[in-house]
């Protein structure tokens, strides 16, 4: 099959398609560069970093398979694929479990001021009495978004003897059973907002889900209260944010491993505070699931090649 693999993906995976295949590898490029390889290509391999607009997907005739190598499909006009009866298959379960570890280690170096100390540290400053800080324990974890990866968050937060609510868009009676049988409680947004002393976003960015998170419902959360994000720039209004991290009585800090501006020589406005914690996209960078995801596309790519007979 004559592959295009536009992000990176593991190394080990990448190797094996390569023996069986025609692969092109090009990482995060350009539309323009897209455009000019994907022309004969049969199948896009793409995780976040790239976008797979119409106007890429035109130059591909061929185009039969889109495999997006994680979760979100922001960067994806699934509309122009679906009318193109491009088959699409995403991989979501294990980077699930790297991101909602990397919300949770997010909280953790938060609360205990964990970079500061370090930071501080290392210039010889041995300032314990004011490096305390709050436990996770007995505290109200606030999940927005409590689907594969918001409900991982809140099962780490049971585990770490958290009380647990979210919120979904779609809920109903039969969800809300479903989720407080595994202890986690469904209630309305505003609720997850207003009792939580850390909330934590996992929504995917769609048009309902734009500035979701903006100063209303900034100002809705508790003085004191912590904010993570692991979902997608665009999701919270990082302007809005910087406010109530900046004004006296209201956030005590946030974590962000997603913005609104992403890549290279880009930095954040929130790079300014000291009670923030920014990561480039690794929510899912993990070995582990980068190995598990990378050994998944190999089986989608096997039973695809058989399927159609290729
Ligand atoms: C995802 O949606 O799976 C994550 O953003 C990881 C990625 O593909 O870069």
């Amino acid at each position: 099959m004559k592959i295009l693999i536009a992000s990176s993906i593991d190394s080990e995976a990448i190797k094996q398609l390569q023996e069986k295949h025609d692969v092109i590898c090009a990482f995060n490029a350009d539309e323009a560069k897209l455009k000019a390889l994907i022309v004969d290509r049969e199948v896009l391999i793409f995780r976040s970093g790239v976008q797979i607009n119409a106007a890429v997907m035109g130059q591909a005739p061929q185009l039969k398979f889109l495999v997006r190598a994680g979760s979100g499909l922001d960067n994806l006009d699934v509309e122009y694929a679906q009318s193109h009866e491009i088959k699409l298959v995403r991989v979501p379960q294990p980077g699930a479990k790297a991101v909602a570890e990397l919300a949770f280690a997010m909280m953790l170096s938060l609360s205990r001021q964990m970079i500061r100390a370090d930071v501080l540290l290392r210039k010889g400053r041995w300032i314990k009495s004011e490096l305390t800080g709050f436990l996770l324990t007995g505290k109200t974890l606030g999940i927005i978004g409590m689907g594969n990866i918001g409900s991982r968050v809140g099962h780490l937060g049971k585990a770490w003897g958290m009380d647990v609510l979210g919120c979904v868009e779609h809920p109903s009676p039969e969800r809300a059973a479903a989720f407080l049988e595994k202890g986690l409680r469904l209630t309305s947004c505003e609720e997850v907002l207003e009792t939580a002393d850390y909330v934590s976003i996992h929504v995917p960015l769609k048009d309902s889900t734009r500035n979701l998170i903006k100063s209303p419902e900034l100002a809705r959360m508790k003085p004191g209260a912590y904010l993570t994000t692991l979902a997608r720039g665009g999701v919270v209004d990082e302007q809005a944010l910087y406010h109530e991290l900046t004004a006296k009585g209201r956030l005590a800090g946030a974590g962000l491993d997603v913005h609104l501006q992403e890549g290279e020589g880009k930095i954040s406005p929130l790079a300014k505070l000291e009670n923030v914690i920014l990561t480039p996209h690794i929510g899912a960078m993990t070995i582990d699931s980068q190995r598990e995801i990378g050994s998944r596309v190999i089986n989608l790519m096997e039973s695809f090649a058989k399927e159609n007979e290729l």
